[in-house]
C-alpha cells in the first residue's frame, strides 16, 4: 500500500483540522493517483473533506469507533480495517491521513507520495513522520519544482524497503 501526503519543510501537514496549503495542482495530482482506487483515512480527516462527505470515484474506508455512516465504509478498530483491506489489492490502497492515522498505517505502506513544499508552516499543528530519520525509507523519485500559488514545490516518491504485513490473528495479509 501506499502513502500520500503534502508536507512542509518540517513534515508538517495541518492545523485546525485544515490543510496548510491550497495548491489546486497538488489536488489534481492527489485525484490523479487516487481515482477509482481505495483510500483510507483517519475519522478527523474525513470531517476536514468538503461537507465532510467522501471523495467521489474512490472507494472510501475511514477508521472511527465515534461514528458510523452510510456513505462510505467505516471501521471502528485496526483489526476490522485490517480486514477490510486484505482483499484489496495492496497497489490499490492509498493511505490519505491525517497525522495520527499516518503515524498508525506508515509502517505497511511500500511507497510514499510525498509533495514537498519549500516553506516552514510555523503554525502547523500535526505531521507526517519524517522519512529522512527513518532508516527503511528512501528518496527514490524527486521531481523538478513547480511554483504555484506563490509557493514552491516538487513530487518526490519514498520507498519502504522493509515494510511490514499485517496480521489479523495468526493469519499474515
Ligand atoms: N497535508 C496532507 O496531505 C493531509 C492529508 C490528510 C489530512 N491532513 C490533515 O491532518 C489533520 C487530521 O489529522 P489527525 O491526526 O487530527 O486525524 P486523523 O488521523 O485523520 O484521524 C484521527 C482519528 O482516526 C482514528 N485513528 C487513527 N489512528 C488510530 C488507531 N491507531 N487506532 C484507533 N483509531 C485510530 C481515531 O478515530 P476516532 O477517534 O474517531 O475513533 C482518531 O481520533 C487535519 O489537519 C487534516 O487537514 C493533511
Amino acid at each position: 500500500m501506499q502513502a500520500i501526503v503534502c508536507v512542509d519543510q518540517q513534515w508538517g501537514i495541518g492545523k485546525n483540522n485544515g490543510l496548510l496549503f491550497h495548491l489546486p495542482s497538488d489536488l489534481e495530482y492527489f485525484k490523479r493517483i487516487t481515482l477509482g482506487k481505495t483510500i483510507v483515512m483517519g475519522g478527523n480527516t474525513l470531517l476536514s473533506l468538503p461537507k465532510s462527505k467522501p471523495l467521489p470515484g474512490r472507494t472510501n474506508i475511514v477508521l472511527s469507533d465515534l461514528f458510523t455512516r452510510d456513505d462510505c465504509t467505516v471501521c471502528p478498530n485496526l483489526e476490522s480495517l485490517f480486514q477490510e483491506l486484505k482483499n484489496i489489492p495492496s497497489k490499490d490502497i492509498f493511505i490519505v491521513g491525517g497525522a495520527m492515522f499516518y503515524k498508525t498505517m506508515i509502517d505497511y505502506c511500500d511507497y510514499a507520495f510525498i509533495t514537498k513544499v519549500k516553506t516552514i508552516c510555523k503554525d502547523a499543528t500535526v505531521f507526517f513522520p519524517n522519512l529522512d530519520n527513518m532508516p527503511n525509507w528512501e528518496l527514490v523519485e524527486e521531481n523538478e519544482l513547480i511554483e504555484e500559488n506563490g509557493f514552491s514545490f516538487q513530487y518526490t516518491i519514498y520507498k519502504n524497503n522493509n515494510a511490514k504485513v499485517f496480521h489479523i490473528g495468526d493469519e499474515k495479509c
